[in-house]
């Protein structure tokens, strides 16, 4: 199941929408090394990008929240460290084992479920969140 960059995901921020074209395409291609038999191959770059990419972007998100008074920005911190513990129990799990089969799949799981559960939902919400802020901060036509 390949996903689709959709414009409503934009928040509008060109640093965070970078970040997460960028996932995007990293999970695409890791379904598709999957179908070609490469997934194993694959898994391992993916994982020391994510543990970076947790790292500087929740980072800039947070910054952001708190800059532009997001109401719902403790329940989204509280996302962003959910991901950062799995992710770290996850390449503990792949420092112990190797690259297992089983791990590349729950990899793959757990990265679809970050992109629908967080990513299509909660960024998307502040995103919403920015673009209403922009339009009511801007000035009635002719006033
Ligand atoms: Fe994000
Ligand atoms: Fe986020």
């Amino acid at each position: 199941m390949w996903i689709n960059w959709r414009s409503d995901l934009e928040t509008g921020i060109a640093a965070v929408d970078a970040d997460h074209r960028e996932i995007i395409r990293r999970f695409n291609a890791l379904l598709t090394a999957c179908e070609q038999g490469r997934g194993r191959d694959e898994v391992k770059g993916l994982i020391s990008y994510l543990e970076n990419y947790a790292g500087t972007h929740f980072r800039d998100e947070e910054k952001l929240h708190e800059e532009t008074g997001y109401p719902d920005a403790a329940v989204h911190r509280e996302q962003h460290r959910t991901f950062t513990d799995k992710l770290r129990e996850l390449n503990a799990k792949f420092s112990q084992q190797g690259t297992p089969v089983y791990l590349v799949v729950r990899t793959n799981r757990f990265l679809a479920e970050w992109l629908f559960d967080h990513i299509y939902e909660k960024d998307r919400e502040f995103g919403d969140f920015l673009r209403k802020k922009k339009t009511a901060g801007r000035p009635e036509p002719g006033a």
